[in-house]
């Protein structure tokens, strides 16, 4: 049997190092972007509080069960699923696990690189005054003429995935740290101001009841299955991303606090995102459920209109990218440390090839906002079809698993060891990842199959 306590990659320096960078990799694009408009879509308060209950039961116990296995190997996601089912006497079926986990991470990147592109541009034209005194309309008008340009998308998607693959390059524990220490309290202040400003709208509590209310009426199996799917991505779970940042951790850390205060601070800024978007939408008669453009259609608005809205935009979608550049890392991490610790690529050759291919991949998001718009399969744009196929599947099911391996598979000795809680915690976690965060997962999924 391998050994279990060698260590074969880098460590992070302190457990406050693994807390940031887990926290930069769940808060991202999912906290601002998505769950804004995903939550417009699917008809505010209800969907928000299934979102919040999918966090706390399934979504935090699955992240301590992903730190674990991590942590517990100190290697790669598929090999850690290699080491821990050796460990375990389990089937050799479970090393899928870690392939699914690079697979989906690969297939996230490539639409959130385009994403996070359009957060790029929006950088360039806040700070060309493109928003100064521009009503709704007119916000409208420059985003829409915006994603209708293949060529623009193009150049700043490419301009994303040079960003992250030379980041990556350098190695996940250098840079990244610091980015993030600083990153956090500024956008949370931010997003502070913003909420202020649209305090100061007269929709303000228009919104808050869009948010908060719940109106059960509107919620459908698919928008559950969504809300689902949303706790995975926000938290960046069932992929193996928090598997390899876990490989990281120094041994003897509690993990089950960490996963917490992660939790946490992604689901306070998806809130307050929330919570300044909305009174926005409402007071300029915009619409909640308008897709993908809806921060790209507000926000500007704000930033038009408002004291030191010149500076306050810039600094917006430049903590917007930041934030997207520290979430992207961690989703070709498993792939890139793969490639390096199993296929002998040097790292830089495994970034240049996972970053092509993923590059290559994004091209189809990009024209599905333009050229291809009418292009659809199963009902769905390339976009929409990948985003589905990887937050309300792949990552469901990767989450799952995980917790199927850690509540059944594992022995219990090895995961009491390696999360070291007193007795009723444990004993709540192990509940929770055995029975409550399986079962969820299936019932949801059956439901929208409509067995259920
Ligand atoms: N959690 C990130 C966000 O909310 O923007 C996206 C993400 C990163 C998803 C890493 C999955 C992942 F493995």
């Amino acid at each position: 049997m391998t050994d279990i306590t060698k260590t074969i990659h880098g460590a992070w320096s302190s457990r406050f190092a693994f807390i940031l960078a887990a926290t930069g990799s769940a808060v991202g694009l999912g906290n601002i972007w998505k769950f804004p408009y995903i939550t417009g879509e699917n008809g505010g308060g209800a969907f928000v509080l299934v979102y919040l209950l999918c966090v706390l039961l399934i979504g935090i116990p699955i992240m301590i069960a992903e730190t674990m296995l991590g942590r517990r190997s100190q290697r790669n996601p598929i090999e850690t699923m290699e080491l821990l089912t050796e460990e375990a006497g389990a089937d050799k079926n479970w090393h899928y696990l870690g392939w699914m986990g690079v697979i989906a991470g690969l297939l996230i990147l490539s639409y959130y690189s385009v994403i996070a592109g359009w957060a790029s541009a929006y950088v360039l034209k806040a700070f060309t005054g493109s928003f100064f005194d521009a009503d709704a309309a007119a916000i409208k008008t420059l985003f829409d003429e915006f994603v209708a340009s293949p060529i623009q998308l193009i150049f700043w998607h490419s301009l994303f995935m040079i960003a992250t693959m030379m980041i990556v390059a350098r190695g996940v524990n250098k840079g990244l740290e610091k980015a993030v220490q600083f990153l956090m309290p500024a956008l949370f202040v931010l997003m502070l101001l913003l909420v202020a400003y649209a305090m100061g709208t007269n929709s303000y509590f228009k919104g808050l009841n869009f948010l908060f209310v719940p109106d059960f009426s509107k919620l459908t199996a698919n928008s559950v299955l969504t809300a689902m799917g949303h706790a995975f991505f926000t938290l960046s779970l069932g992929m193996g991303a928090i598997m390899v940042y876990g490989s990281y951790l120094p041994k003897g850390i509690s993990i089950a606090k960490t996963a917490f205060i992660i939790a946490g601070a992604d689901t306070l800024v998806a809130l307050l995102a929330g919570i300044a978007i909305f009174p926005i939408v409402f007071a300029n008669n915009l619409h909640p459920d308008s897709g993908p453009g809806l921060i790209f259609q507000t926000l500007p608005i704000a930033f038009g209109s408002m004291t030191f809205g010149w500076v306050m935009g810039i600094l917006f979608f430049v903590m917007l990218v930041i934030a997207a550049l520290t979430s992207s890392i961690s989703l070709v991490e498993p792939a890139v440390a793969w490639l390096v610790e199993n296929k002998g690529f040097s790292r830089e050759k495994a970034c240049v090839w996972s970053g092509l291919a993923t590059w290559a991949l994004g091209l189809g998001t990009v024209l599905s906002f333009n050229v291809w718009s009418n292009v659809k399969l199963f009902d769905r744009s390339i976009f929409q079809l990948l985003d589905y196929l990887t937050a309300n599947l792949l990552l469901p099911v990767g989450g799952f698993c995980i917790a199927v391996f850690a509540g059944w598979i594992m022995h219990r000795q090895h995961s009491e060891a390696e999360l070291n809680l007193p007795a009723q915690g444990y004993q709540l976690w192990k509940v929770l990842i055995t029975y409550v965060a399986p079962s969820a997962v299936f019932f949801v999924f059956l439901h929208v199959v409509g067995v259920l």
